[in-house]
């Protein structure tokens, strides 16, 4: 097999068999295929797309291509959850303490932010003490006792996908159906668990801007699940507005803790309802109303707080701070954005607020980048509010003076302030099953 013959093909619009995939992800893993040929064949299937065989063919092989995790230790039905990323997505940090509150097992790996989107794994490392990396003995050991583990995704997870991304981020590939419907679902595959809900963001702040090819990834991603014998549901929301009120690591944990304890915002804790319904739904075999009332239950009993902190305590986090949120670290600079017109919020660009918000230190550019957890973005007015001239809008925390001016001009930039009351936004657009 030679990997032009593979390219040619594509380049064609022909399908490729599964022999030819699996020859270019294994071969790319092992660099024995330059990135130069991986380059022009990624650069084919983003122009030519691929049929579903061989999209779940992809997904196959790069979820083969590292340690695919053995759950089998655990005792129960296990859920798994995945976001295709967004601003201020705390979810996971609610929605599976929800859940493994009421009996479902959630043995789960989380990614850290790349880019304006954040990770779970840095949230919760924001917690002082909290052990991201734990022996595959320790984390199956302890789901089997309290129900629920939050780990660090480990670097043998799909490595196919991790250097197919890393390529793709470069050479202008990355909005792919195919390609993201792999990568997400080939993680989720190698993760061992029996059931996956989907969180498929759409609108200014995610990946897939239009509804439509939400809903085309939202699709492929659950055909691909089923197929491998996962029962898999895909939410599509809305990522047009930053989720909650809080943007930034330390200030996302604190947000979640007000969830948990049934204080939190409507539209952060309406999307954990909805997505910690779906997860028990699936993992008790039951109807979605009466997985409602359990989730809901959760959060009004205490359970699911309880739960979180039992996760903390277990993964060395230091426990005092989840009961007293004040503990966190603050920044340095706490600095007012103030409203320079009057007007209803019209619009506010997520993608462009999860950037201001990285360049006051909450994200990373680069892996090896250190992030500030302290950093970050309280947003006080959102899409549909009225302000007058001269109220705040947000709170910019920092410890990075130098990033104040601009970031402080970039945000006024991010809204769109006009005498026109916008309609109010749906949050969940549709549920694919
Ligand atoms: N998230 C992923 O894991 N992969 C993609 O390609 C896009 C979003």
């Amino acid at each position: 097999m030679k990997m032009y013959d593979i390219i040619q093909k594509k380049r064609d619009k022909c399908k490729l068999s599964k022999e030819e995939i699996e020859y270019f992800v294994n071969g790319y893993v092992k660099d024995e295929i330059p990135d130069y040929q991986s380059s022009a064949l990624l650069m084919a299937i983003y122009l030519n797309g691929m049929t579903d065989d061989e999209i779940t063919n992809l997904t196959m092989a790069m979820a083969n291509s590292g340690e695919m995790l053995d759950l089998s230790g655990i005792e129960g039905k296990k859920v798994d959850k995945h976001s295709t990323g967004g601003v201020g997505d705390k979810t996971t940090l609610i929605v599976a303490p929800i859940v493994a509150s009421v009996g479902c097992k959630v043995a789960k790996m989380s990614g850290r932010g790349l880019g304006f989107t954040g990770g779970t794994t840095d949230k919760l490392e924001s917690i002082e003490g909290y052990q991201v990396e734990l022996p595959r003995k320790d984390f199956i050991n302890q789901v089997n006792q309290i129900g629920i583990s939050v780990i660090s995704q480990s670097e043998n997870l799909a490595p196919a996908d991790k250097k197919i991304y890393k390529l793709r981020d470069v050479t202008a590939t990355i909005e792919s159906i195919p390609l993201i419907a792999s990568s997400i679902m080939s993680k989720k595959i190698a993760s061992g668990a029996d059931y996956i809900v989907l969180d498929v963001k759409t609108g200014e702040g995610a990946f897939m801007k239009t509804f439509d090819r939400a809903k085309e990834l939202a699709n492929k991603l659950v055909n691909i699940g089923n197929l491998a014998g996962k029962k898999t549901v895909a939410l599509i929301t809305n990522m047009n507005i930053p989720l909650g009120y809080e943007v930034g690591n330390s200030l996302e944990v604190k947000e979640a803790i007000k969830v948990l304890n049934g204080e939190g915002p409507t539209d952060l804790t309406n999307i954990c309802i909805e997505l910690a319904t779906c997860m028990v739904m699936l993992c008790k075999n039951i109807d979605k109303s009466k997985a409602e009332e359990l989730v809901k239950e959760s959060i009004s009993n205490g359970s699911a707080f309880n739960k979180f902190k039992e996760l903390v305590e277990y993964q060395h986090g230091n426990v005092s701070w989840i009961e007293n949120p004040d503990l966190f670290p603050k920044a340095k600079y706490n600095i007012e954005v103030s409203s320079n017109t009057s007007g209803y919020i019209y619009k506010m660009n997520a993608e462009k607020i999860g950037k201001i918000s990285c360049s006051l230190g909450s994200g990373r550019e680069r892996k090896e980048d250190k992030i500030d957890y302290s950093a970050g973005i309280t947003l006080l007015k959102k899409t549909g509010d009225f302000v007058n001239k001269g109220d705040v809008l947000a709170i910019l925390h920092t410890n990075l003076e130098d990033s104040i001016d601009v970031a402080k001009e970039k945000y006024l930039e991010a809204l769109e302030i006009s005498d026109l009351k916008p309609e109010k936004e749906k949050l969940v657009y549709d549920i694919v099953m």
